[in-house]
């Protein structure tokens, strides 16, 4: 070996002790900046049931966990110059020159075909004040009810443009539509800002849009927040960055929509006079009909009440069902004991119209609904005044009634978290 080849292999030597003693290194000082994070790395871990690991991502596959989302209001004309209100979570700045902002609606919204036959919109931005006139113009359809009308919002002719503004709504832009792309579930409508018109309550002394007096509304996950006050610029300044990861507490938090629902769900019995639409019922019942049931049987039929008469003559006889008299719609779910054939005296029928109507309440609860689980089966005299009140074949036999409705927010979950119901083995 020559003197060279043997000086490149002790070089070689050494930069691999030194590259092995920076890895334990690195990796005894990341276990000290974890513990060195006192307060807020311990309480994550503490809190949390699932012992979750902060910085420990999970894939969630394709989902839309963008944050914040505006929650804004799109004006625009049908054919007939009837003015429309539609909320848009999809929307945004798209372009600085022409300033441009696009709206992506699906077909089956009419402000799609408003926008796409009138070619311009408006954009209204509310305060937070205005939550309940943004969730009412994105839950009813201007295709069945006229929303200016039914909230008493006043629409005001756009001053440039062939779509109406809100007037109640602090900013308003008026934007004339110059393109729009397919783009799969949505149209991506893109309109070309003309005018931009604000309250002069929510301006500076420079004109310039005072954030904390406007309070704009976020739409996240399912439901709406307030922006707060704004952060000092002091507080952003990269000085902060030392090297030190700050550890957020997500441990109050539900891990997923679907366990924010599980928990929120309550049984409610105080009801707003709103009606629920006949697309909210058929909702409500496909995710019954998407329970479990013993060797598929299937073994149901659901009954929707809409009739007055009907829904008070359950509510006088079934003792607590009494809320039957404030909704416009219930749902009674039914085992069909010719489906159920021979597992029907097995009472499989109960055990799958169960999941059936658990089913309903969680979808209830998704959609902002209330619905409440009110017994007839097993009890003789309820179930057979239902099968009166209803007229019910023999072997339809109903295991419950749920009313259906919007709720006055006077019902609230429980907590029946109970460690000591559980025994592990
Ligand atoms: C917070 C929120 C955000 C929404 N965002 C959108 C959206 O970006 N695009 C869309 O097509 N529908 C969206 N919707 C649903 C529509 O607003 C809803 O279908 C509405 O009834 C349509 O009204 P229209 O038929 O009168 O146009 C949203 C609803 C809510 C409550």
């Amino acid at each position: 070996m020559n003197k060279s080849k043997f000086l490149n292999i002790i070089l070689a030597i050494a930069v691999l002790v030194l590259v092995i003693q920076l890895t334990q290194k690195d990796s005894g000082s990341g276990r000290q900046k974890t513990t060195s994070v006192p307060a807020t790395a311990d309480s994550v871990l503490a809190k949390s049931d699932s012992a979750m690991v902060p910085f420990k991502k999970k894939s969630l596959g394709i989902r839309s966990e963008v944050y914040p989302k505006p929650a804004l209001v799109i004006g625009s004309y049908d054919e007939q110059g009837k003015p429309n209100i539609m909320t848009a979570a999809w929307v945004g700045i798209c372009n600085s020159d022409p300033l441009s902002i696009s709206v992506s609606m699906r077909p089956a919204t009419y402000s799609y075909w408003n926008v796409t036959g009138s070619k311009a919109f408006t954009v209204n931005i509310p305060s937070s004040e205005l939550v309940e006139y943004v969730n009412y113009a994105g839950r009813v359809s201007g295709r069945d009810v006229d929303k200016f009308k039914e909230t008493g919002l006043t629409p005001v002719e756009g001053e440039f443009v062939n779509a109406p503004y809100v007037k109640e709504f602090p900013i308003v832009i008026e934007c004339e539509l110059t393109e729009f792309h397919d783009l799969g579930s949505h149209r991506q409508f893109i309109g070309k800002v003309i005018d931009v018109k604000a309250d002069e309550a929510i301006l500076d002394a420079e004109d310039h849009v005072n954030v904390d007096l406007l309070n704009p509304l976020i739409y996240a996950g399912r439901g709406y927040y307030e922006t707060g006050r704004s952060i000092p610029e002091g507080a952003y300044s990269m000085n902060k960055i030392d090297g030190k990861p700050f550890v957020p507490d997500y441990s109050d938090q539900y891990a997923n929509e679907t366990l924010e629902v599980i928990h929120n769900r309550k049984s409610v019995r105080h009801f707003t006079d709103r009606p629920v639409s006949k697309e909210q019922i058929e909702t409500l019942l496909r995710a019954g009909m998407a329970a479990p049931t013993a060797a598929n049987r299937q073994p149901w039929v659901f009954y929707v009440i809409t009739q007055r008469a009907t829904l008070d003559a359950l509510a006088e006889q079934l003792p607590y069902a009494k809320m039957l008299t404030q909704v416009e719609t219930a749902i009674v779910v039914c085992g069909d004991m010719e489906k159920a054939g021979n597992l029907k005296d097995e009472d499989y029928w109960v055990q799958d119209c169960s999941a059936a109507s658990e089913n309903i309440l969680l979808a209830a609860e998704s959609m902002g609904l209330g619905a409440v689980w009110t017994a007839s089966y097993p009890y003789d005299d309820r179930t057979q005044a239902v099968i009166n009140a209803l007229n019910l074949p023999e072997n339809h036999i109903p295991l419950n009634v749920i009313p259906v409705g919007y709720p006055t927010g006077e019902d609230v979950p429980k907590d029946k978290w109970k460690p000591e119901n559980i025994f592990w083995k």
